[in-house]
C-alpha cells in the first residue's frame, strides 16, 4: 500500500509554476464574505501560496450582511481592472446564491473554473479553467502514474464544485464513471467495484474498508473538522490495509487543490498578455 503525499505534489507543481511564471506576476483577489474562522484560514493559505510562488494577492472582506448586488458590483470592477488576473468566492457564502456570483465573473479571469462558461467547456472536453479540487485529483493520479483510461471510478459527491466537473474529466479521459450521493442506496455495492473511488461527502468514517476492494485507489476530497483536528470521509486506519494506494487527511488532496489554483492562476495571467 502506498501513501499519496500531498505536500510533494503541491510543491512539485510550485517549482514549476515558478520556473514557467519568471517576469509573470499574476494578482488574485479574493472576495470574503463574513467573519467565518475557517473561511479566513483558507483565505491566508490560498495568500501565502502566492506568496511562495511571488504572485500577489489580495483579500476583499464583507461583513455578512452583505448583499448580492454588492458583491456583484465589487466583481464587476475586479472584471475590469486590467491589474487583477484573477477572481476567487471564498466559500461559504451566507445566503446568497454562489451560482449568481459565479455567473458575474469574466469567465477568462475564473481561477476557480465555477463560471458557467468554463464549467461547458470542461462539459465539452475542451478544459480551459477547471474547478481546482477535480484538477488537484487529477494531477495527483497523473503524478502517481494511474492513468483513468478504462477504469471503473466511483465518485461520492455530486456538487457543482467537485462531483459533477470530475465527473466530466473523468469522462473527458475514458474513464467509466458512476456518481453516488446522499440518496444512493447501498453505497458500498458501487464503491466496491471500483478501480478508484473519489469521495467528498464530508462525513466522517464514510468510507469503511467494506466499500473498497483490494488494491483499489482511494482520494479522499472530504474535510472533516473534529475540535483542532481535521480528518476526511475515509477510514484511514482501515482502508490502508486494503487499498492499492490512498491519500490521508490532512496532507492529500489540500495542498494539491491550493498549487492547482496557482496554476489556474498563471493560466488566466497568460491568456490576458496573449
Ligand atoms: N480537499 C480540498 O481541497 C477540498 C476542496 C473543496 C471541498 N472540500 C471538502 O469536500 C467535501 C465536499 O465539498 P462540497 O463543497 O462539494 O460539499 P457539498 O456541496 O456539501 O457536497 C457534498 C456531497 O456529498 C454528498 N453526500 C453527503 N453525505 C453523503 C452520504 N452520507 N453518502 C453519500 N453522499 C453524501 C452530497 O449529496 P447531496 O447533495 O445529495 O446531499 C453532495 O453531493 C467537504 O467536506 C469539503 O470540506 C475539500
Amino acid at each position: 500500500m502506498h501513501i499519496i503525499d500531498g505536500r510533494k505534489i503541491a510543491r512539485k507543481i510550485e517549482k514549476e509554476i515558478i520556473e514557467k511564471s519568471q517576469h509573470k506576476k499574476p494578482h488574485i483577489a479574493t472576495i470574503l464574505v463574513g467573519g467565518n474562522e475557517e473561511s479566513e484560514l483558507y483565505a491566508k493559505l490560498k495568500e501565502k501560496a502566492c506568496r511562495r510562488v511571488g504572485f500577489d494577492s489580495e483579500t476583499i472582506r464583507f461583513h455578512e450582511d452583505v448583499t448580492k448586488e454588492e458583491i456583484i458590483r465589487e466583481i464587476k470592477k475586479l472584471n475590469e481592472n486590467d491589474e487583477v488576473h484573477g477572481i476567487m468566492i471564498q466559500l461559504p457564502l451566507p445566503e446568497i446564491d454562489y451560482s449568481e456570483i459565479a455567473s458575474a465573473i469574466d469567465p477568462d479571469k475564473d481561477v476557480e473554473g465555477v463560471h458557467p462558461c468554463n464549467m461547458g467547456m470542461t462539459m465539452l472536453n475542451r478544459e480551459f479553467l477547471v474547478p481546482c479540487t477535480p484538477l488537484a485529483v487529477i494531477k495527483i493520479l497523473e503524478h502517481e502514474g494511474v492513468d483513468v483510461k478504462g477504469k471503473n471510478v466511483v465518485i461520492v459527491n455530486h456538487s457543482n464544485i467537485v462531483g459533477k466537473p470530475l465527473a466530466a474529466m473523468m469522462l473527458n479521459r475514458n474513464a467509466t464513471v458512476s456518481v453516488c450521493h446522499v440518496y444512493t442506496d447501498n453505497l458500498a455495492e458501487h464503491t466496491s467495484t471500483a478501480d478508484i473511488i473519489i469521495s467528498g461527502a464530508g462525513v466522517k468514517g464514510l468510507i469503511t474498508d467494506r466499500h473498497v476492494r483490494e488494491g483499489s485507489i482511494v482520494i479522499d476530497v472530504g474535510i472533516v473538522k473534529e475540535g483542532e483536528k481535521i480528518c476526511g470521509d475515509v477510514d484511514f486506519d482501515a482502508v490502508k490495509e486494503k487499498a492499492g494506494m490512498i491519500t490521508p487527511v490532512p496532507g492529500g488532496v489540500g495542498p494539491v487543490t491550493i498549487a492547482c489554483m496557482l496554476e489556474n492562476a498563471l493560466r488566466a495571467y497568460e491568456i490576458r498578455k496573449s
